[in-house]
Formats: C-alpha cells, sequence, structure tokens
C-alpha cells in the first residue's frame, strides 16, 4: 500500500498526536500501521530490536540428546528470528542460557539453520571455524598456513544476544541499552507468584500463520469487546461483565475475569487446578500481552502462551504453548478438551483478525474511536508501540489502585495517562 505519508514522521510525536490522547477521547492506530512495508521495516527495527523478544521455551533447551556413540553429550541449538535477524541459543558448560548472532566471524556463513543439537563447539560449516560455547573462537583450520598480520582470534568471538527467562518463558534482546528483563516484566512477578509457573510444564504446542499484522492480533487478545459477537462460547465461561484491570508497572497490558465460570462450558475446568492458589487465583483468568509479542492466558489448571513472530506487515507465525502445573497430570482426554477449545477459540479470532487486515488493506479507512469499557488495554498498547517509535525507552507506571484492583475487582476503566 502506497502512503503520503513521510515514513521518517512515524519516529515524531506528531505522528502520534491521536494516540496520545486520553482514553476517552483517542482513536486507533492509522492503516498504515498495519499494512504498510515501510512502517512494519521501522517498527522491527525501533520495536522488535529494542525489546525483550519471547522467543520460546526453556525446555526446548533443556531437551538434549545423550551421549552420542562417538563422542560428548550433546545439547540443544535453537535458530530463533529477532527483528529480522536470525540468533542461536544454547547452553554452556555452566548450564547458562547464551545466545549469538547467527553469523560466522569468518565471512559471515549462517552458523545455523534450524533447532538441533551439537557437542561441545559450534562449527561453522563453510571452513570449520569453531567457536566455544561462551562465543569464543577457538579453530580456524589451516588459517595461518601463511602467518597473517595481526590475527588474534580472541578479536572475532561471536557477537552475543542477551537471553534470560521468565519461568518457563525465554526471552532474547539485542540492545544492551534495554534494562534487564526484570525491569521490562515490572511488577508482574509478584503478581503472578501465586501459580509459581516456573515450575509448570509444556504440555503441547501448536503453530499457526496468521495473515495478519502482529498488533492486530494483540490488541484482539487484548479488547474483550468482540467476546460475545465472535466467541459466544468462550464468553460462557470469561463473561464480558466480568473483565476487570489486572495493570500495574512495566511493559504489558493487563485484565482478568473473576470469576472463571464453568457453569455452561466445562473444558477450563476439566483439570484439576495448581495447589496452594489464593481464592482470586483459584477463580480467575489472567490476561497477559507482555510488549511486544508475549500473550499469556493463566487459568487456575492451565496456562496458553502465544508467541508472535512478524514476518511481514500482513503475516504473523504464531506458537501456541500449552503449560500445566506440576501436580496436575490430566489424563489425554481432560488436556483434550482444554486444547480443543483454545484451538476452537483461536480460530475464531484467526479468522476475524485475518477479516480486520484485509479491511484495513482495502478500505479507505480512517482510525475510529475506542471503547473506553471495553478497549482500554490497547490505549496503553498503542502509547507503548508510539514510545519506541519515538525513541522513548520508559517503562510505564501502573495507573493507580488498590489490593482489590491487583486482584481484579477493581473500578473498571480506569485510563491511564501517557
Ligand atoms: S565463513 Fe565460517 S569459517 Fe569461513
Ligand atoms: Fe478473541
Amino acid at each position: 500500500m502506497t502512503t503520503e505519508r513521510d515514513h521518517g514522521a512515524w519516529t515524531t510525536e506528531e505522528a502520534w498526536i491521536e494516540t496520545r490522547k486520553p482514553l476517552d477521547q483517542t482513536s486507533g492506530l492509522p492503516a498504515e500501521c498495519y499494512t504498510d512495508a515501510d512502517f512494519f521495516a521501522l517498527e522491527s527495527e525501533r520495536v522488535f530490536a529494542r525489546s525483550w523478544v519471547c522467543i520460546g521455551t526453556v525446555d526446548e533447551l533443556e531437551g538434549r540428546p545423550g551421549p552420542s556413540d562417538d563422542g560428548p553429550d550433546r545439547r540443544a541449538i535453537l535458530a530463533r528470528t529477532v527483528a529480522g535477524r536470525s540468533v542461536i541459543v544454547t547452553t554452556d558448560a555452566d548450564d547458562r542460557s547464551r545466545g549469538f548472532h547467527n553469523a560466522c566471524r569468518h565471512r559471515g556463513t549462517a552458523l545455523v539453520d534450524c533447532d538441533g543439537s551439537i557437542g561441545s563447539t559450534i562449527r561453522c560449516p563453510y571452513h570449520r571455524w569453531a567457536y566455544a560455547l561462551d562465543g569464543r573462537l577457538i579453530a580456524t583450520p589451516r588459517f595461518d598456513d601463511v602467518p597473517l598480520a595481526d590475527f588474534d582470534r580472541a578479536d572475532y568471538p561471536l557477537h552475543t544476544v542477551r537471553i534470560e527467562a521468565w519461568g518457563p518463558l525465554l526471552f532474547a534482546c539485542l540492545d544492551d541499552d534495554v534494562p534487564p528483563l526484570a525491569d521490562w516484566l515490572g511488577d508482574l512477578p509478584a503478581r503472578l507468584d501465586g501459580y509459581q509457573l516456573g515450575r509448570w510444564a509444556v504440555r503441547d504446542r501448536a503453530t499457526f500463520t496468521i495473515d495478519a499484522n502482529w498488533k492486530l492480533i494483540s490488541e484482539n487478545f487484548q479488547e474483550y469487546y468482540h467476546l460475545p459477537f465472535v466467541h459466544p462460547e468462550l464468553a460462557k465461561v470469561s463473561p464480558v461483565a466480568d473483565h476487570y484491570r489486572f495493570q500495574g508497572p512495566g511493559m504489558y497490558c493487563g485484565q482478568c475475569t473473576t470469576p472463571v465460570s464453568g457453569e455452561d462450558r466445562d473444558e477450563w475446568t476439566a483439570m484439576p487446578p495448581a495447589d496452594d492458589l489464593s481464592p482470586s487465583d483459584a477463580a480467575s483468568g489472567r490476561f497477559i500481552a507482555l510488549f511486544p509479542n508475549l500473550l499469556l492466558s493463566v487459568l487456575p489448571n492451565h496456562a496458553f502462551a502465544m508467541i508472535l513472530q512478524p514476518v511481514a506487515a500482513d503475516r504473523t507465525i504464531e506458537t501456541g504453548v500449552w503449560l500445566i502445573p506440576p501436580n496436575a497430570c490430566p489424563t489425554d482426554d481432560e488436556f483434550a478438551a482444554t486444547r480443543d477449545f483454545w484451538i476452537e477459540v483461536n480460530s475464531e479470532d484467526i479468522a476475524i483478525v485475518e477479516r480486520g487486515q484485509r479491511g484495513l488493506g482495502h478500505a479507505h479507512y480512517t482510525p475510529g474511536r475506542l471503547s473506553p469499557r471495553f478497549e482500554e488495554p490497547l490505549h496503553r498498547f498503542h502509547n507503548l508501540v508510539a514510545d519506541r517509535m519515538t525513541g522513548i525507552a520508559r517503562i510505564p507506571g501502573g495507573d493507580g489502585g488498590d489490593h482489590l484492583d491487583r486482584h481484579g475487582s477493581g473500578v473498571n476503566p480506569l485510563p491511564w495517562e501517557p
């Protein structure tokens, strides 16, 4: 789609005047933010290259093959994409997660094609330069047959990428100036502490290719205006009137449902709940859009994480991961009921966001107003995008509130002031 807007303008506050207005005056983002290839490229650099981006789950690094017949133990190595760059992730001898740009320091060859396993070194397939698990260059076959001037292997380690974990989720950050993941998460770990998500295990995964911009998918996850119309069955266990703010400081947009009802559909309550939950956690669904690309639903007896990987303005790969608390051990049938329910709900969401993408791309659309009651999280989300696009590195605070707010029974809405 062509646009008359100067693409450089997206890095100035003038481009975001409508977004910066208070909740009851604001509008959605312009169509170009979802459809324009130049905006997508700029957003990749200013948002995804400067954020903690979810790239998978910790267990993917732990799933190592055993000792091979002809060598030492092997360990998992992952190849993931962050802001268009290929990143490899593995563990060192001390089991610390390590991330590197996927390019040999000789002539740039991609070291790894896809997820797999390695021994004690990362070896380039081209001229067999080898790197230790901490990234040091340790072998350069026949490179000094004729001596080079001023060549020291120590000057050519792999370029590192920051890797951190939050519970079962794995994150990468390309920018050394972004604060640690703990700062990015804000009060989320404290809010969700009662679930002890670090002990939950991955039960299943599924991948979806969605013909829609990543922000449309995130926005659709965050707002509950569409629930009764797009998900009549979901609305029976997550009624729109029982949605509340769940918002504190941190790079996330949160809301929750209290109570999660099992009266009409029982798929969400088929599995046993986690042990020792507080009365609030035991009765609630927590829905967190951790900026930019993790959509996390935490229920008393399972969690469903959706990890978004933008591949084009109008295409996103979504990886869904189901997590189960350690005591649950659901049968295959019990788990299948929950899984199939999510697949059903997700299919409805995919259909509507793809339809939204088609409308944004085809129609003469100008942004419409947002519902303060049902679309409040989008206002915060749009301002997080605007912050990154304009180079503002702040991590926003919460929007006030007391103990009741934190547990999903606060007044709704309270607008967030950018
Ligand atoms: S490009 Fe990797 S060893 Fe030559
Ligand atoms: Fe939905």
